[in-house]
């Protein structure tokens, strides 16, 4: 049965969908969010992050074969150009991961120009893929790159996420101990992160695909609207203010106070959402899987206990129940990512990681079927009415 998204009217602008989609399907009052139907919740528990990227791109849960061989044709297209390697070189050492994934991302399509035609459905298979496939490669690049220590060569006997946290953590010198705590946790992270319906870098995705530019350069512009603070940057943030309320003797009230006075524009970060106005489904879920993972890991945070304490302030704050303020995914990813060895730096990386299965989708489906392309944005003119030039001697 085809459920239809609610559509509200915002005070003052008339708020319409900006596409019709199959994909994800969100309920932001009753905290419900399905990819293609299939609840979060179940997803997160049973799937696995390649057989999720698989359902939100085919629309359907692959049989055994077709598993198979999706992991198999992403496999074969792990490595990167040695020409593109060497970007790598250019970039300062400082550089934040997020423009490298973007400028790399960009730079596939001067390295794959046979598969840049968004209506040749072989083409966009093999774009598709190769995705899929690099992302990984490249995240672990920018990393190496950033720790000055030397690239690893992708292992084609691992699965996606294996490979991804051997290229990350491993050394060529020796063999990488891979952790299946780590390992699972990271391929339900990404599985929860994996799509979000219109969100600001999913439309930018749509939006620079509705102009028939290729998925390579499409999902680049993704990348970069995911940077801001307010959207895939603030996983990145929220470790940043724990770590700033630790520094300052852990002192939750006094921070909650500073937000409710808006000082200095601080905001609570990893709360809040444009349109979850309960808990976010994904949220429930980490929150309880940080708690054993971090265990699990043997990383006790004392962070964690700082950000369960600002949750439990928060929900019993006026301020923040009044204005339906509550964690989103960003709230305590961080923190398990942070026990996983990553810099705070690679978490919006990670956050990428995840989404691109469902860019790729988004992009296809408006690609396919232009009943569910964005039209072009209108605005609501609030500008000067009609006047006449006025010459300088006038001015
Ligand atoms: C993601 O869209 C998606 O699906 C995104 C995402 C995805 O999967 O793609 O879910 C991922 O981006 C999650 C959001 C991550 N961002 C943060 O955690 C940054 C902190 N959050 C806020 O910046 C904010 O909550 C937004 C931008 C996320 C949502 O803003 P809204 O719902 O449009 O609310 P608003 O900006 O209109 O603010 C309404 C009121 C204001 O106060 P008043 O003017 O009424 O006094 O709520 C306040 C805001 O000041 N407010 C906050 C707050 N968020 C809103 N106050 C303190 N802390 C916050 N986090």
């Amino acid at each position: 049965m085809k459920e239809t998204g609610n559509v509200t009217l915002d005070s003052g602008f008339v708020n319409t969908a900006s596409c019709r989609s199959a994909i994800t399907y969100i309920d932001g009052d009753a905290g419900i969010l399905r990819y293609r139907g299939y609840p979060i919740e179940q997803l997160a528990e049973k799937s696995t992050f390649v057989e999720t990227s698989f359902l939100l791109i085919y629309g359907h849960l692959p049989s055994a074969a077709e598993l198979e061989d999706f992991t198999s044709r992403i496999r074969r297209h792990t490595l990167l150009h040695e020409d593109l390697k060497r970007f790598f070189e250019g970039f300062p050492r400082d550089a934040h991961p997020m423009p490298v994934l973007s400028s790399a991302v960009s730079a596939l399509s001067t390295f794959y120009q046979d598969s840049l035609n968004p209506f040749d459905p072989e083409q966009v298979e093999i774009s598709t893929v190769r995705l899929l496939a690099k992302l990984p490669t490249i995240a672990a690049y920018a990393y190496k790159k950033s720790v000055g220590q030397p690239f690893l060569y992708p292992d084609n006997s691992l699965s996606l996420v294996e490979n991804y946290l051997r290229m990350t953590f491993g050394f060529p010198a020796e063999p990488y101990d891979l952790d299946p705590v780590m390992v699972k946790a990271l391929d339900q992270l990404l599985i929860l992160h994996a799509d979000h319906e219109q969100n600001c870098s999913t439309s930018t995705v749509r939006l620079v695909g509705s102009s028939h530019a290729n998925l390579f350069a499409s999902v680049s512009a993704g990348i970069n609207a995911l940077f801001g603070p307010l959207h895939g940057g603030a996983n990145q943030a929220v470790l940043e203010m724990l770590e700033q309320i630790r520094d300052n003797g852990g002192n939750v009230d006094e921070f909650v106070r500073k937000v409710k006075n808006k000082e200095d524009g601080v905001k609570l970060m990893g709360f809040g959402h444009r349109v979850y106005k309960n808990y976010d489904p994904r949220a429930a879920i980490i929150k309880k899987t940080a708690d054993e993972i971090l265990e699990k890991l043997g990383k006790r945070d004392e962070l964690l206990d700082i950000a369960m304490k600002l949750e439990q302030v928060a929900l019993e704050d006026d301020y923040f129940v009044s204005r339906k303020l509550y964690p989103n995914v960003d709230f305590y990813t961080g923190l398990i990512y942070k026990a996983m060895g990553f810099p705070t730096r690679m978490f919006t990386v990670l956050f990428a990681l995840g989404r691109l299965p469902g860019w790729i989708a988004q992009w296809r489906e408006m690609i396919e079927d232009p009943e569910t392309k964005i039209g072009r944005p209108r605005q609501l003119y609030i500008g000067e009415t009609a006047r006449d030039y006025v010459a300088m001697t006038q001015r």
